[in-house]
């Protein structure tokens, strides 16, 4: 068939939630040490952030940050953190096997969380910590005074609480590389308790429960349907994770992974919808997929010697994943109506969609562009499409469309995000906008290109870059514009 897309703005999906553009900044690698903090950065500000990296991350359009982990928060004192730099203690991070200063904690974080126009989402240890710590926590950031806690903070300098809205209760704790992992009953028991605590220092609190660490974990989906059955009612959000990466050079399969995101979404939607029924709850349950990213570099842990900021998973990212990341943003975004919060794992360095190197320069990876439009334009309603499309035969998920698309109307217009699937033949689409008289002009934006190989680096950071398509026209409420070979694509129509 054609590949054809109807807009109708009678039927909306949903309104999407800014926090669908959030990322996670963990004590990992080189995120913290090096990524947003390096006081000795030309560019470093008095707080010792890089200015360079501060401006990227603004233009990027990440309304929420997820800190400090991560594997790294089921092994964390948050009070390490806090205080006089010089008195914090130096420990040694079991997640990754690497030296912390905590020259960068809390405090820290959430003012330069602000700085650059976001707003912090915590996790609280429920590894080797339980409910008394987390709520101390919530007590320090979010309690104006007169407490030990946050009397505390105000000595620290802060004299204004953090007012950290949504809180994530662990980490991947059905994973057997977490330190303090736990079974189901075990971790949907003490997060229960510790958002019961949680909410009583804060009641306007959001909090989210682990769910599986991946849709391909042994205990999946049985883990989270387990865990909601413990904390249904004092949670808001279950969590999904999700990486993907080119396999054995199966790139059609590659290219097609958000299939799999969308059944993943899907099956978590059920799970939670399930518990929802067999508890006889009212309230929905709804996801915060706040890990997700393309992710090729495996091994950390064993035979390093303990490093402080050591060099990890410093991925670079190519054009094929930029494609997937903008692909992956569509089924995020087709899922509006019950994924609310979504983390691009992770801001810098590590997994990043910035890269830097100390004392040197700061760059976009090619992932960067997809994230940064689509978080700039992807606002307003999502709208039911109706989307037709060849297919091609995969070997991960069977059968799927050449085409993928997600459809957003605002009040300045209508805003097409597609993905043309096709390795090497440029796609003819139809956008049908009948239904949405008045629209006549339209721009395209892509991100494809001869080489799909090409990547960004600190010697060549314009390597990539958005490319500009033809001016395009409505013409008897039709637009007619060709998607380039495996290419993410961007169509303003006003
Ligand atoms: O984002 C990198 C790591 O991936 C996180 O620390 C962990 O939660 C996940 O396994």
């Amino acid at each position: 068939s054609p590949a054809r897309i109807t807009v109708d703005p009678t039927f909306v999906v949903g309104e999407v939630d800014p926090r669908l553009y959030g990322s996670f900044v963990e004590h990992l690698g080189r995120c913290v040490y090096t990524g947003i903090y390096e006081p000795e950065h030309p560019t470093a500000d008095e707080h010792g952030f890089r200015a360079d990296v501060a401006e990227l991350v603004t233009e990027l359009g990440v309304p929420i940050l997820r800190y400090p982990g991560g594997n790294f928060v089921s092994g964390y004192r948050w009070e390490d953190g806090v205080g006089l730099r010089e008195s914090r203690p130096t420990r040694l991070d079991l997640a990754w096997r690497s030296i912390e200063t905590n020259a960068v904690g809390t405090d820290e974080f959430c003012t330069w969380t602000r700085r650059v126009g976001s707003e912090p989402m915590l996790a609280v240890n429920l590894g080797t910590r339980g409910a008394d710590a987390a709520a101390g926590l919530v007590e320090y950031c979010n309690h104006p005074g007169g407490t030990y806690w946050s009397d505390l903070r105000r000595k620290n300098g802060v004299s204004d609480p953090h007012a950290v809205k949504v809180w994530c209760l662990g980490n991947e704790m059905d994973g057997r590389w977490q330190v303090g992992h736990k079974s189901a009953d075990e971790y949907g028991r003490l997060a229960s308790q510790t958002a019961q605590a949680m909410r009583l220092v804060d009641p306007g609190i959001e909090l989210v429960a682990c769910g599986s660490s991946g849709p391909r974990m042994p205990t999946f989906p049985e883990w989270d349907a387990t865990v909601l059955e413990h904390c249904y009612e004092h949670v808001d959000y279950i969590s999904l994770h999700s990486y993907y990466q080119e396999r054995k050079g199966d790139r059609a399969s590659f290219l097609a992974c958000a299939v799999d995101m969308d059944r993943h979404i899907e099956a978590v939607v059920a799970t939670a919808d399930y518990v929802r029924a067999k508890g006889r709850h009212t309230k929905r349950i709804n996801l915060s997929f706040d890990e997700w990213n393309v992710w090729y570099s495996q091994g950390t842990t064993v035979e390093r010697a303990w490093e402080q900021a050591p060099r990890l998973l410093e991925d670079q990212y190519n054009v094929v994943d930029a494609v997937v990341v903008g692909n992956m943003l569509i089924s995020l975004l087709r899922h509006a109506d019950r994924v609310r919060i979504a983390c691009l794992a992770q801001l810098v360095n590590a997994i990043g969609a910035v890269r830097t190197e100390p004392g040197g320069p700061a760059w976009r990876q090619t992932i960067f562009h997809p994230f940064a439009l689509t978080s700039r334009y992807g606002r307003g309603v999502v709208l039911q499409t109706t989307i037709m499309s060849p297919h091609y035969e995969t070997d991960w998920f069977g059968e799927v469309p050449v085409l993928d698309a997600v459809v957003l109307r605002a009040d300045d217009g209508v805003t097409v995000f597609a993905v043309n699937r096709h390795q090497h033949e440029s796609l003819p689409l139809t956008v049908d906008l009948r239904a949405v008289p008045g629209l006549r002009r339209a721009s395209h934006t892509y991100i494809g290109g001869e080489d799909p190989a090409a990547a960004n680096t600190g010697a060549e950071p314009g390597r990539v870059v958005p490319l500009t398509g033809e001016g395009l026209a409505v013409d008897a409420g039709e637009l007619a514009v060709a998607l380039p070979p495996m290419s993410w694509n961007m169509i303003r129509i006003s």
